[in-house]
């Protein structure tokens, strides 16, 4: 019930802005972490589009998720330079390490694998994000180790 008053609290800021669906659906991620399957008929609604077409965006941006986001987050840089210094290598080691590809979840660590583009320190990849930590010069060995100390 208190997502569906955030919702309508999101819905009647932005409904008449010109473009308001990115907005919305950026706001509630925000708010309640992803976009729940109930929304889209009101944000639909609200907007007077189609469920289809709302559900259309959602699916066409990867940032947009569908359920509640896992207890960890990894996101691998997949940028020019990290990619220069390994980190295509250091992402499947990763998939391989987790059971899933990138945008999948661990079911063994509960972690989402994400792919990040530059996180803004080039010139000492590859980097990566764990949870809220960045962690440079990450090669295969160090990102057991980290993954291991989110396992516990
Ligand atoms: Fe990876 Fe910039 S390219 S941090």
């Amino acid at each position: 019930q208190q997502a569906r008053t955030q919702l309508q609290a999101i819905l009647d800021t932005h409904r008449h802005e010109a473009g308001a669906l990115l907005p919305i659906l950026h706001a509630l991620q925000d708010t309640l972490g992803h976009i729940p399957d109930w929304s889209v008929a009101d944000i639909a609604q609200a907007l007077n589009l189609s469920r289809a077409e709302v559900h259309g965006v959602i699916t066409f941006y990867h940032h947009f998720r569908t359920s509640p986001p896992a207890a960890h987050n990894l996101q691998i840089c997949q940028a020019e330079a990290c990619q220069a210094r390994g980190s295509r290598e250091l992402t499947a080691h990763a998939e391989q390490a987790l059971g899933c590809g990138l945008h999948g979840r661990s079911g063994s660590h509960d972690l989402d694998l994400q792919p990040v583009y530059c996180l803004g320190l080039c010139a000492t990849g590859p980097n990566i994000m764990l949870d809220d930590k960045l962690v440079s010069r990450v090669d295969a060995a160090r990102l057991d180790r980290l993954l291991n100390s989110v396992k516990e």
